[in-house]
């Protein structure tokens, strides 16, 4: 009984390598509000999407996030930053930044709720998408929020990113299912 949602939810993977051209116009906006239907404490809605299609800006960006890998207190972050061909963002052609008021009830869940909708929205449309995580680990630096205010990136007031992904159509073939866990789960009654 897998319907189409749940095919949906099974078919999601993270997609590392994409074509040139952004998402037409009318699935950005279908990604949208998908992710404005997500759930959010008190109903608060507490989100803003940034959405970035600029390539000029988007490959700045991407230049500037990887330094946050190469910094990383994490040696694997450090090594893979290190190759000279790795792009944190894989040359994605658009990348959703989710913004919330850090004084929301629940800024960080709202936020994530949202990108997951928006990345269910994009499997669902067949378009890859891949959370980018050097965006909030470069954000959180003093630097990091300079760099933004540099390249015009300016959030809402009160606003700090809580999720972020890339999204595009894949270059090659639908990765597959990396392993699952099926100890994760206690039943109980
Ligand atoms: C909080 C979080 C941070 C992540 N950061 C990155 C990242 O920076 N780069 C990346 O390629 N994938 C990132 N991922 C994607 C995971 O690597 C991926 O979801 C996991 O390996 C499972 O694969 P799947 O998404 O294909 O099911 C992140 C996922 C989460 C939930």
């Amino acid at each position: 009984m897998k319907n189409e949602t749940f095919q949906t939810i099974l078919k999601r993977r993270s997609v590392r390598s994409f074509l040139p051209e952004p998402p037409k116009q009318e699935e950005l906006e279908l990604i949208l509000e998908a992710g404005r239907n997500a759930p959010s404490a008190m109903n608060q809605q507490a989100w803003h999407f940034t959405v970035i299609r600029d390539q000029a800006l988007l490959r700045k960006l991407e230049t500037a996030c990887k330094s946050a890998f190469l910094e990383s207190t994490i040696e694997y972050l450090r090594e893979i930053a290190a190759q000279e061909s790795f792009s944190v963002f894989y040359h994605a052609p658009m990348i959703v930044i989710v913004t919330a008021d850090r004084t929301a009830i629940a800024p960080q869940y709202d936020s994530t709720l949202a990108m997951e909708n928006m990345l269910l929205a994009a499997t669902s449309l067949g378009i890859g998408s891949c959370w980018t995580h050097a965006v909030m680990m470069f954000h959180a630096s003093e630097r990091g929020k300079e760099i933004f205010r540099e390249l015009g990136i300016d959030f809402p007031e009160n606003h700090e990113p809580y999720a972020a992904a890339v999204f595009g159509y894949p270059a090659g073939p639908w990765p597959e299912t990396p392993p699952r866990n099926p100890d994760c789960v206690t039943i109980i009654g």
